[in-house]
């Protein structure tokens, strides 16, 4: 902020002797992230947005839309605006007339063809687009579904179509004795469990994934481990939940409520799975499922009539106790991953 837009203009527009078609600016707007702002590579956008649970970003042509994505109260003074050369000083008024206007800015662009892992919220969503959506989806490929979601006016009517869980925390109504080990129950029996994925770096070289599994404080059963096979965040969720369930069926557990923050998770194994292998572990538009050997595992261990399992979606990042744990052993399950790569 701060660098007079009239400045930026002329790099980027031809009010100078720069042509329109030679200028190849463009402005990422991070308003949840690491670090929220306005960022002119996708490089620096991505380091902010990368792993970031409910990351929000989207690619502009002017910082002025790009920096009212971030905060879309910021008023402009006058003095700011994009005046072209030798033209009057333009009115506030008028002014005040156009923030109006790009208060929903249009998204110009699709997104930049990254081989990464699409941030939950955005996969969740493109998913729900190839699997949920009821209208027939053609060929859209998953990131297609991503950048028709991206377009103006459409995006809010596409975010409430996505299955969303509310969040719901497991309250403890008793302690449960099962073999060695006691665990806390909820009002309908079923153990509380916790599961979290974790992964440094996701998508990149060097990434390092892990999960994390939590019955309770100092519980002997709760595990930080390394993920197996695909290197990312998603595929830490799905093994969390097959270590977690895993252990239940191994000691004989009859109900387990597992709680997770990926509404991916949920809605894939409660919602998306049946079509999954009716189709041969296809989605509707005859792209192969992703991370499907663990989904495949994952959906077997439910099969198994002597265990019934609940799912409770938290959200993430909201202190919610058995959460923030199972996040911290899925970290040390990512450190864990590193130092046996080393
Ligand atoms: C269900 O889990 C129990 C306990 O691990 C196991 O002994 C049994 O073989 C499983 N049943 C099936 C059908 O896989």
């Amino acid at each position: 902020m701060g660098t007079p837009i009239a400045m930026l203009f002329s790099r980027c527009l031809p009010f100078g002797i720069q042509a329109l078609q030679t200028c190849r600016m463009a402005y990422y707007a991070v308003s949840s992230g690491r670090r929220a702002g306005v960022y002119e590579t996708w490089a620096q956008c991505e380091e902010q947005v990368k792993g970031f649970k409910n990351a929000k970003y989207k690619k502009f042509k002017t910082r002025q839309e790009a920096e009212l994505f971030v905060n879309p109260t910021k008023s402009y003074a006058p003095h700011e605006l994009a005046v072209p050369l030798g033209a009057k000083q333009a009115q506030p008024a008028s002014w005040k007339t156009k923030v109006e206007k790009i208060e929903k800015p249009k998204y110009t662009e699709a997104w930049p063809d990254e081989d990464h892992d699409l941030a939950e919220d955005e996969l969740n969503a493109a998913m729900n687009e190839v699997e949920g959506d009821p209208r027939p989806s053609g060929s859209d490929t998953l990131l297609q579904a991503t950048y028709r979601k991206r377009r103006a006016n459409e995006d809010e009517d596409r975010k409430s179509k996505i299955p969303r869980h509310a969040c719901q925390v497991s309250e403890a109504a008793g302690m449960k004795h099962v073999g060695a080990f006691q665990f806390e129950i909820d009002a309908e029996g079923y153990v509380i469990v916790y599961t979290d994925g974790s992964c440094i770096n996701n998508g990149r070289p060097g990434a390092c994934a892990g999960y994390g599994v939590y019955f309770g404080p100092n519980h002997k059963l709760n595990a930080a481990k390394p993920v197996q096979g695909r290197v990312t965040n998603n595929v830490g969720e799905i093994q969390a939940a097959i270590h977690a369930i895993k252990t239940a069926l191994d000691l004989g557990i009859e109900k387990l409520a597992i709680s997770t923050d990926s509404q991916f998770l949920i809605n894939s194994i409660t919602l998306w799975v049946a079509g999954w292998k009716r189709r041969d572990w296809k989605l509707k538009n005859n792209q192969p499922v992703k991370n499907v050997v663990d989904f495949k595992e994952l959906d077997a261990l439910l099969q198994n009539k002597s265990l019934k399992v609940k799912w409770n979606y938290v959200e993430a990042h909201k202190g919610i106790q058995g959460n923030e744990m199972a996040d911290k052993l899925a970290r040390e399950g990512s450190a864990l991953y590193k130092q046996l790569k080393s």
